[in-house]
């Protein structure tokens, strides 16, 4: 599989330090406003691998449920907006919510999922990308915590796939161009 990649733009032991740091700045975000629980929201199916290694580094008690979206991203209605396939079953309301996704881009579909969540009134509501790909933002959102800046380029890896394959590779990368588009693929 390794080897459909062009390039390796995070390997799996900058995934592996970076996890560490994250989960401690997290953890330390919260304690500091004395917050020793949260409701982590995990966007499947992308940010299932990054979200499952991530909460083992964050020292709080946390509860977890995840949500599901399609987005629609054809060239037909590229305006509409990401619809709610599967919504959370945990009652967030008052708790301090933490939502997980695999790469803020144009920033649509995470503005869609906080719109969702905000309907359940959370004391506070922050954001946790594993990427954010800077340069394509149609929407004044920024996460509060980012794993790795990357370039405008199309990534797979770590949760993120081309065609539904690839979330299973330990590392992020691009791939090669004539892998782009296999007809036999959908
Ligand atoms: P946004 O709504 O444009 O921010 O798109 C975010 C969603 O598009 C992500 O959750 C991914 O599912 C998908 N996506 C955007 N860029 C990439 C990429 O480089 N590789 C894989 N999926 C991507
Ligand atoms: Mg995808």
């Amino acid at each position: 599989m390794k080897e459909d990649l062009a390039s390796v733009l995070v390997s799996e032991e900058q995934i592996r330090e970076r996890l560490g740091q994250l989960g401690d700045e997290i953890t330390q975000t919260y304690l500091d406003e004395g917050i020793d629980e949260i409701s982590l929201v995990c966007v499947t199916n992308g940010a299932i691998v990054f979200a499952a290694d991530l909460i083992r580094h964050i020292n709080l008690y946390v509860r977890l449920d995840c949500i599901r979206v399609c987005s629609y991203q054809d060239d037909i209605n590229p305006q509409s907006e990401p619809e709610i396939v599967d919504n959370i079953r945990l009652d967030i309301s008052g708790t301090h919510v933490l939502l997980i996704d695999d790469i803020l881009d144009t920033g649509r579909t995470l503005a869609s999922i906080l719109k969702i969540l905000r309907g359940f009134e959370p004391a506070s509501l922050r954001t946790c990308m594993l990427l954010d790909k800077q340069g394509r933002r149609e929407l004044d959102h920024d996460a509060d915590f980012i794993g790795f800046n990357i370039p405008n380029e199309f990534v797979v890896g770590y949760g993120l796939d081309f065609a539904e394959r690839y979330r299973n590779l330990n590392c992020i990368g691009v791939l090669k161009p004539e892998l782009q588009n296999p007809p036999e693929w959908t």
